[in-house]
């Protein structure tokens, strides 16, 4: 069984009194839930505040990017070891924000997601297409291309999650069907299963896009929907605690 996990992007929002309070929040409604992995992505400036409060619970610090050098002249960048530093367990890479914004490529994705495995972060891997690519029937080609890449040179998948998140569901209040989203999670786990045999039965995916308490319930019902990376409805402690609260119960 490869059991659940529910994780809050947090994008760029909370400062830190914000974050305090709503990681609070989440810690102390979420005591009695089992089975699976609740993890918070609050931006850098909160993760050492979000971390005071969730240790020593089951909820888990995640950091939004990082760098893949260990240190150097990187202005603005941070690494592996500093998130491990701040309390950090996964790391999220190649969100479709950074890729559109920050222009983050394939391989800044998979040199990422090696050095976060080799620093003993867990990545959580982000692919997905765009509305003009899914519109054009090359949503496959497109992810595919995305997930080989992000693991190209990687030994075992063991410690991997991939999320994916069509670019057109997030944010938008348009989340993909169960339906749409199962058929690419089934054929990134195909992808994997090529690549790594039967260890691609425990991977994770998650899916990512506009999921709330009210859409969660029939996403996860589907065979390779494991969870749920959520921005915009992790960002109220009720509504989050609701998606968990909804995939705990039915996975
Ligand atoms: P959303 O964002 O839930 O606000 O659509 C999801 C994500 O970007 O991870």
């Amino acid at each position: 069984m490869r059991g659940w996990m529910v994780a809050g992007n947090w994008k760029m929002h909370n400062t830190q009194d914000e974050a305090r309070t709503l990681s609070k929040y989440i810690v102390d409604n979420t005591v009695n839930i089992q089975g699976g992995e609740i993890v918070l992505a609050p931006p850098f400036t909160s993760l050492s505040v979000v971390y005071d409060v969730i240790k020593g619970s089951q909820v888990k610090l995640a950091a939004q990017n990082m760098y893949y050098e260990d240190k150097g002249a990187y202005t603005g960048e941070v690494s592996p070891a500093m998130l491990k530093d701040t309390g950090c367990s996964y790391v999220i890479i190649g969100h479709s924000e950074r890729r559109k914004y920050f222009h983050e490529t394939d391989e800044g994705v998979n040199l990422k997601t090696k050095k976060a495995l080799s620093s003993g972060l867990m990545p959580i891997v982000c692919v997905g297409e765009t509305l003009e690519e899914r519109e054009k029937g090359i949503t496959e080609y497109v992810v595919g291309i995305q997930v080989k890449k992000a693991l190209n040179g990687i030994d075992g998948i063991a410690d991997i999650v991939i999320a994916y998140e069509p670019v057109w569901a997030i944010g938008t209040g348009k989340n993909a069907t169960p339906e749409e989203a199962e058929a690419v999670q089934k054929f990134i786990r195909g992808i994997v299963r090529d690549i790594y045999g039967s260890a691609a039965d425990n991977l994770k995916i998650l899916y990512g896009g506009s999921v709330t308490a009210d859409n969660i319930g029939s996403l996860i019902e589907m065979e390779d929907i494991d969870g749920a990376l959520v921005g915009g409805a992790s960002l109220k402690g009720e509504g989050f605690v609701g998606i968990i609260k909804r995939v705990a119960e039915k996975r």
